[in-house]
């Protein structure tokens, strides 16, 4: 007779699970909060890792671990999640925005409290009357420490519902929800050197992990490699000198670069040095963030994600035919359950 049970151990508890349930399901189904957000297959914040047992991963392996929100349970199975800051809801205020090149704005929030997040995460910010958008928080470029205010990075989308109202809409005072944190690819404390790669203003999450390890980890091998669709686009200059004055290898990429401060490779083509004793970050445009991913796993690199999906663009179709089958597309683009990068 079929099981009508199984046996799911998660960190180190033991739960029942039925058939065919999500591994987040059976999580949630005993109050274990397994951290998760678009439980749709993209947002990678549920990634778990299978340390023994039958699971279906849907299709989401990746190495031992498999997507939470998706992979089924098929068995007795054991698995482990990395713990996290518990997501709250925070009220804020936006301080301030400001121009950091074309169509590239800084934004500081200050909010009601602390919001605690791990280098790499994002949060969901809210403006009042406007539509949910993702971002990651991050340092301001020159490290000059603001006490309680956050800063991020936000690229301007023509006719945005929130990017295009940064300063006209949506002006310093205005109230703001900080909801998260959220993201499965923050800074591990580990041993293998550390490749961070960003596209666009997937240099936020990036330039935190970078500054963290410098600072957390000072013996620990690092190599940056920041692209941009143009050299223009590269308003992280400042932080690449912070980076290159520490030893750091840094490389910077655009289509239209000069060949020597500004390579013109793509990022994806600057990685053929990833062995298996590296792990690998990519945060930025998600058609990248995909060849990166395929790259570094097929170096048995470790690997961690975090793309932007545009909500307020339309993806184009190159991009959803790059995206993997098992990817459910979301309902909508306005429906605030997508990167904005
Ligand atoms: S919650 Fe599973 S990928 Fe987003």
């Amino acid at each position: 007779m079929a099981k009508s049970f199984f046996n799911l151990v998660i960190n180190g508890r033991q739960v029942k699970a039925r058939p065919g349930d999500t591994l987040l399901d059976a999580a949630l189904s005993a109050r274990i909060v397994l951290p998760h957000d678009c439980c749709s297959g993209q947002c990678e914040t549920c990634r778990v890792r299978l340390v023994s047992g039958a699971v279906d991963d849907q299709g989401t392996a990746e190495r031992d671990t498999v997507l939470g929100c998706l992979a089924t349970v098929e068995g007795d199975a054991e698995i482990t999640f990395d713990p996290v800051p518990v997501v709250r809801n925070n009220q804020a205020v936006l301080e301030a925005i400001r121009q950091i090149g074309p169509d590239l704005l800084e934004m500081k929030v200050r909010p009601a409290r602390t919001v605690t997040w791990l280098p790499g995460q994002y949060v969901r910010l809210t403006f009042k009357g406007y539509p949910p958008r993702d971002y990651s928080p991050t340092f301001p470029m020159d490290l000059k420490r603001e006490e309680g205010v956050m800063t991020f990075h936000v690229r301007r989308y023509p006719g945005g519902a929130v990017s295009g109202a940064l300063g006209s809409g949506i002006r310093p005072g205005h109230k703001v929800t900080i909801r998260g944190p959220f993201g499965n690819a923050f800074l591990r404390r580990q041993s293998e050197r550390l490749v961070l790669v960003s596209t666009g203003t997937g240099f936020a999450p990036i330039w935190t992990m970078a500054v963290a390890s410098v600072l957390g980890q000072p013996k620990r091998a690092l190599s940056v490699i920041a692209g941009a669709r143009d050299a223009s686009q590269l308003y992280m200059k400042e932080a690449v000198d912070w980076l290159t004055a520490r030893g750091v290898p840094v490389a910077m990429t655009a289509s239209d670069g000069d060949g020597r401060i500004v390579r013109r490779e793509r990022p994806s083509e600057l990685l053929s040095f990833v062995s298996p004793q590296d792990v690998v970050y990519a945060a930025g445009a998600p058609s990248q963030v995909e060849v990166i991913r395929r790259l570094a796993l097929s170096r048995g690199a470790l690997f961690h994600a975090d793309p932007f999906y545009a909500a307020e663009e339309k993806r184009s179709f190159a991009e959803m035919v790059m995206k993997p089958l098992r990817r459910i597309m979301p309902q909508s683009t306005e429906a605030g359950e997508t990167r904005v990068s």
